[in-house]
């Protein structure tokens, strides 16, 4: 039934029922960017783990036979959504505060502008295709909660329980640590300056609260997709959406361009529509890396007056119509990575911290 149904079928059956100096990084005394300028296909994820590797390895199998970047970003995606080790997206994510994996994710394509997302999709391991569908079979971009899952269900996809064991101790373990003293978090002019901790608290268990992943590529027409993926942030309130699924904030792809991705803390991502901002300032013939840096800056620049001591923890990444990439992080002592895809093979690209020391 997946994916074999009509837009008729699917009505009736639902009604139915530097920031800083630029630094090129360089790899075998190479710049990557050099190295796959101009190249194309060429499919790349802010995920630089061994499930990265493979979901690059899974899309470059389709781009090198010719296929269109949609199918290689979606199948490319669905690989980190499916790893249950990851619990940063899909399958394995961490809860909400409820105990409950609410996902969400973006699907946009940049030769004919469709866009299509989920938001607070519960039961299903792969709202990327969901979100793909959703662009594909309908003229709407955004579906959420119930209305989400009853269109996933049209389509064939099982409800499954994406709660593992790993993540649910964790989410456990976070409800233990709450301490009367911890609060929802503060508007950003005020983050950091309240005496309260925020209920996501440090909390050794967890790599990242906010991990999410992007995919974007290039297929051999020169066409450009992306997808955003994710939990979203760990243990938020029932209901919160973050960036992922908001096109221009968590994703944006335009062929005349190139396509950028954002994780990181979705609420500064939405406010600055920092993957549209990223796609101009390429358009603007800013390189990725660079437009990536630009977006973090912007950020900045805005807090400025207001909270000059906050710096939010978010990660950029970008792809140009010639091949180019770019990845920037907000803050960290380690250079934010990006795994590549092209004919050339896999590899690592090492982008930049904005603002080391923050
Ligand atoms: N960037 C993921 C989120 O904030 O939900």
């Amino acid at each position: 039934m997946k994916n074999s149904i009509s837009r008729r079928n699917f009505v009736y059956k639902t009604v139915g029922a530097s920031a800083g100096a630029l630094v090129i990084p360089s790899i075998s005394g190479f710049t990557l960017q050099d190295k796959t300028r101009g190249i194309k296909p060429l499919i790349i994820t802010s995920h630089a783990n061994e499930t990265g590797q493979k979901a690059m390895e899974t899309g470059w199998e389709i781009l090198k036979n010719g296929g269109s970047a949609v199918d290689a970003v979606e199948k490319a995606a669905n690989i980190i959504e499916l790893d249950p080790e990851d619990t940063s997206v899909g399958y394995g994510g961490l809860p909400n505060e409820r105990g409950i994996v609410q996902l969400d994710s973006s699907f946009m394509d940049g030769k004919t502008y469709s866009a299509g997302a989920v938001a607070c999709l519960e039961n299903i391991k792969t709202p990327a295709s969901v979100a793909k569908l959703v662009m594909q079979h309908t003229d709407h971009v955004l579906l959420v909660g119930a209305g989400a899952l009853e269109f996933a269900k049209a389509w064939g996809f099982q409800e499954e329980n994406l709660l593992t064991e790993k993540a649910r101790k964790i989410w456990l373990r976070w409800k233990e640590e709450m301490s009367p003293s911890d609060d929802w978090g503060s508007p950003e002019h005020l983050q950091n300056l309240s005496k309260n901790e925020t209920y996501w608290h440090d909390f050794p268990d967890i790599e990242h609260h906010y991990g999410t992943t992007n995919v974007l590529a290039i297929d051999s027409n020169g066409d450009i997709a992306g997808c955003t993926t994710t939990s979203g942030l760990s243990f938020k309130l029932n209901g919160r959406v973050g960036d992922s699924p908001i096109i221009g904030a968590g994703l944006y792809a335009d062929n005349e361009v190139g396509a950028a991705g954002a994780t990181g803390r979705g609420e500064d991502v939405i406010k600055s529509c920092a993957s549209y901002y990223i796609v101009l300032r390429m358009k603007d013939g800013r390189t990725p890396q660079q437009a990536c840096q630009d977006a973090l800056q912007m950020i900045v620049d805005r807090y400025k007056k207001v909270n000059p001591g906050y710096f939010p923890s978010e990660k950029f990444v970008a792809i140009n119509k010639f091949g180019e990439v770019g990845c920037a992080s907000m803050k960290g002592t380690r250079n934010p990575q990006i795994s590549v895809r092209t004919d050339k093979g896999y590899d690592r690209y090492d982008g930049v911290v904005a603002f080391p020391g923050k």
